[in-house]
């Protein structure tokens, strides 16, 4: 390992307990290393701007910094275990190359400021994907309420037919659903998108930094102001970031749920293209659903981040190093999340309704809201409007056509209109 930022002389570092101390921490660095070298090289620019560097100096550390983001790129520079972390890599790898100008650009930061910074850059990159495919998973929803808006399916309540629906219904209800969790993942990333570069190890620094700069050269919205602030809040907004995550990924669970019901041989209601299907190793005549039983499992890799990370959180305030384990958590959360999401667009806009199936599965008894209601209209009092359509049983809703049904509640102006226009302003806003 190159020497350690922090060794005294005359202290041997005991090889196990280092290990110990690394972890894979260095190898989960990789994941936001190029973010922690944008940041050095806003933080280098604001040393030259209060007198640290000279203007030369900062055009070595400029070009070293991007040289060594080519090289990470290229997979020419590899981070691994001869670092104690992506932090020491960088300034070890400035060092090496350019001398006293490496070994000046640790001026007034510490690496809990510097992995704040590459944190926060990380996920405000994350929760734009989250938003996005949200407003993808939801532009498809739209477009297909309104092209089904004709079709009647079964409406369910506790699994049990309960009254007409329509795929128009089902559609809009994960179109207004994804359109939430992108609203969720926009209001995060707002929260997510400020500046804790220059709080040092959370109590400032007595060199009068360029914070401003950072903020603007980094691309952040505002600056975190309190330092004290800037470490309370690590492991927080990663929690907030997982929850509008998770948010999306709840929705997932569920809109899989009911493909897995829906393309079942006693449902059918729904063909799923082949390609989102495999094969048994034993049984040569299935197809089974895969992709949309990892969709509906993603959401507890997420929940489990969410909870590792708040439990880590019960901590007084300032650094501790129990903070470093918040970050395989989000790794891992936002690799799965954003992994599955990426597939449910073209995965919903390729499955297809079996219309027979649908409406095979609507019977008579689906209709006898709608002829207790009808007689209430008429001034019958509901109660026993109920009660008459109950004993009628399924002869109330004899001759009377699902088209109708769906007609008297979603037609425009019914009191379950499906209001798309709504829906696609909300949908134009995000
Ligand atoms: N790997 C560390 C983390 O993620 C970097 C900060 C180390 N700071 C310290 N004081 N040991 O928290």
């Amino acid at each position: 390992m190159s020497d350690l930022l922090w060794q005294k002389p005359g202290v041997t570092v005991d090889a196990q307990i280092q290990r110990f101390l690394a972890g894979d921490d260095v190898v989960l660095d990789r994941e936001f290393f190029l973010h922690d070298i944008v940041a050095s090289t806003a933080h280098a620019q604001g040393l030259q701007r209060v007198g640290i560097l000279s203007a030369d100096e900062l055009a070595g550390l400029e070009r070293e910094l991007a040289a060594l983001a080519d090289d990470f790129h290229a997979g020419a520079f590899v981070l691994d275990e001869r670092f104690e972390d992506g932090h020491s890599a960088i300034e070890a790898r400035l060092t090496e190359r350019l001398g006293d100008a490496g070994r000046k650009i640790h001026t007034g930061r510490s690496r809990n400021d510097q992995v704040l910074v590459a944190t926060r850059l990380w996920l405000k990159e994350k929760l734009a994907r989250v938003a996005a495919l949200s407003r993808e998973v939801a532009k498809v929803a739209l477009d297909r309420a309104g092209a089904e808006r004709g079709l009647p399916i079964p409406g369910y309540t506790h699994v049990q037919r309960a009254v007409v629906s329509s795929a128009g219904m089902w559609w809009a209800g994960w179109a207004e659903a994804f359109i939430d969790d992108a609203v969720r993942a926009n209001d995060t990333l707002a929260l997510v998108d400020c500046n804790p570069l220059g709080t040092a190890a959370g109590y400032g620094v007595n060199l009068a930094l360029d914070r401003e700069h950072t903020t603007a050269a980094l691309g952040f919205s505002r600056m975190q102001v309190s330092p004290v602030y800037a470490q309370l809040s690590r492991g927080k907004f990663e929690l907030a970031a997982l929850e509008a995550l998770g948010s999306a990924t709840l929705d997932l669970r569920r809109i899989a749920w009911d493909l897995s019901l829906f393309t079942s041989a006693e449902f059918g209601f729904v063909a799923l293209p082949a390609q989102y299907t495999t094969g048994s190793s034993i049984m040569p005549n299935k197809r089974n659903p895969d992709v949309i039983e990892l969709m509906r499992a993603t959401h507890a890799s997420v929940a489990a981040a969410r909870t590792e990370i708040e439990q880590l959180l019960s901590l007084p305030s300032g650094y501790h190093r129990d903070l470093q384990a918040s970050k395989g958590a989000i790794f891992h959360g936002f690799g799965r999340g954003l992994a599955a999401l990426e597939l449910l667009p073209a995965l919903l806009a390729n499955l297809e309704w079996r219309e027979d199936r649908l409406r095979a599965a609507i019977d008579a008894g689906m209709y006898a809201t709608d002829v207790a209601v009808e007689a209430a209209i008429a001034g019958v009092p509901f109660r026993e409007a109920y009660r008459a359509a109950a004993a009628a049983s399924e002869s109330a809703g004899q001759g009377r056509t699902p088209e109708a049904s769906l007609a008297a509640r979603t037609s425009p102006g019914a009191a379950a209109d499906l209001r798309l226009d709504a829906l696609r302003a909300r949908w134009d806003a995000l």
